[in-house]
């Protein structure tokens, strides 16, 4: 699997987001992560489909969009038409997560879920045939330049295992806190899609930031898989 580097627009000086947007497309981004907060769901606010639409000529990027928001229903067909390539909802909405997931599915978006750091990874376990990426928060959402919350760690090798297990093909994706250290963990623990906001707006040369974190999650993906086979050999 295709290692998935998503730099988070939440990160960009807003002031010149069309130059923020080009700098992530010439740095060789994967993904442009878009952190979409209601002021409801999480105490922040971030920005709307407008912005979305108005970026979305811009730039080829595959937009990653990622719903915290209390009523998502009432945003999907807005996010969807502003030019999203993926929309993500959270688990912790509960009953309405079936619908939602469909109706993503419905307006030809892939299909994204995420999971909060307090959030059980069980919840998802029963929408993992229906999803293109299961999102593991590795902060509370809401803002960016926090720590990363390593209890989080074993929900990815659960979600790594699971997709082995039933031969799913989701993106286990994280997002928070993720930098030049978190970012190995993450990828030994069995993650393929990395959101990174501070740690990579931060650095004067977003390319080179992107190409180190690339190379990063790569050789620990390669040694991790080596050792896996191992094991496997091992045991057969
Ligand atoms: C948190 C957002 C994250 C955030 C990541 O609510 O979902 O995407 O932008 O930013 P950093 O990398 O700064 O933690
Ligand atoms: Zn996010």
């Amino acid at each position: 699997m295709r290692m998935i580097i998503a730099p988070s627009l939440l990160a960009a000086n807003f002031g010149r987001l069309a130059r923020e947007v080009a700098r992530v497309d010439a740095a060789g981004a994967d993904w442009l992560h878009l952190d979409i907060m209601d002021g409801h769901f999480v105490p922040n606010i971030s920005f709307g489909p407008a912005v979305v639409r108005t970026l979305r000529p811009l730039t080829k990027l595959f937009f990653d969009a990622h719903l915290m928001c209390s009523k998502p229903e009432i945003l999907l067909e807005p996010f969807a038409q502003a030019g999203s390539n993926q929309i993500s909802i959270h688990v912790e909405l509960g009953e309405a997560v079936t619908p939602l997931l469909w109706k993503i599915k419905a307006l030809g978006k892939k299909v994204g879920l995420v999971v909060n750091p307090p959030t059980s990874i069980s919840l998802a376990q029963p929408y993992l045939h229906q999803i293109d990426t299961l999102l593991i928060m590795t902060v509370n959402p809401g803002f960016g330049g926090q720590s990363f919350i390593y209890e989080a760690l074993p929900k990815i090798q659960q979600a790594h295992a699971w997709r082995r297990e039933q031969g799913l093909g989701y993106h286990i994706s994280v997002d928070g806190g993720v930098d030049f250290k978190t970012v190995a963990e993450c990828a030994h623990a069995g993650a393929d899609a990395f959101v990174s906001g501070t740690a990579l707006f931060s650095r004067p040369n977003l390319g080179v930031a992107v190409k180190k974190m690339r190379k990063i999650v790569e050789s620990v993906s390669l040694k991790s898989f080596g050792a896996r086979a191992a094991t496997a050999a091992g045991r057969g």
